[in-house]
């Protein structure tokens, strides 16, 4: 099988739901297999390429627009493009997805509200209900869940283990990653 096809592993969920930790977690898994990922961090995007943008709805879909740029320009090159950033809106997820040159996959990590908030891992929610913070995903601003992704993993009630091989098997069944490791006779 040919690890050379790029693709783009297109996260998206709440603030807290475990978008950069399953990037992170999935990441060596995929380069065992021979394939090369970077990963387009909302948080470590927002402090070079979109260092500046705030949480207006402008300045995040500018944000979004810039993440499905450089992913498009590393999967048409035989990358895998992992981003984890929120984004929020339906309309600007197909945008990428539409000018994407490689085939783009749109995970929904999903965790209720109460658990991310229980969670608060940056303190942020906390944050966010007392008004400090203004216009906070899933709190004051919007939050559209994916209409058609072609991955949902429940990071509230599975094992990182169980939303990876999700995400893993699905990509076995387009191809996309061989089954078993690089030099693993497969
Ligand atoms: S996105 O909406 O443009 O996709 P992105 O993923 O880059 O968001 O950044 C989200 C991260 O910024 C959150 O995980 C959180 O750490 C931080 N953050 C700060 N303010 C906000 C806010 N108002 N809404 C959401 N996240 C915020």
């Amino acid at each position: 099988m040919s690890n050379n096809k790029g693709f783009i592993l297109w996260f998206t969920g709440l603030s807290g739901a475990g978008k950069s930790t399953l990037a992170e977690y999935l990441t060596p898994i995929l380069r065992e297999r021979g394939v090369n990922v970077e990963v387009l961090d909302g948080d470590v995007v927002r402090t070079n390429l979109s260092k500046g943008l705030g949480f207006s709805k402008e300045d995040r879909d500018t944000n979004i627009r810039r993440i499905g740029f450089v992913a498009n320009l590393l999967a048409r090159n035989g990358a895998c493009a992992i981003t984890a950033a929120i984004s929020p809106y339906q309309e600007i997820r197909d945008e990428c997805r539409n000018m994407a040159d490689a085939d783009f996959i749109e995970v929904f990590v999903e965790a209720p509200l109460e658990v991310v908030e229980e969670r608060d891992t940056k303190g942020l929610y906390k944050k966010a209900r007392s008004g400090e913070i203004k216009n906070f995903t899933g709190v004051s601003d919007p939050y559209e869940a994916p209409k058609n992704p072609e991955v949902v993993v429940h990071t509230g009630s599975e094992d990182i283990e169980t939303s990876a091989n999700k995400i893993l098997d699905y990509l076995v069944s387009r191809g996309l990653v061989s089954s078993t490791p690089a030099g693993a006779g497969a």
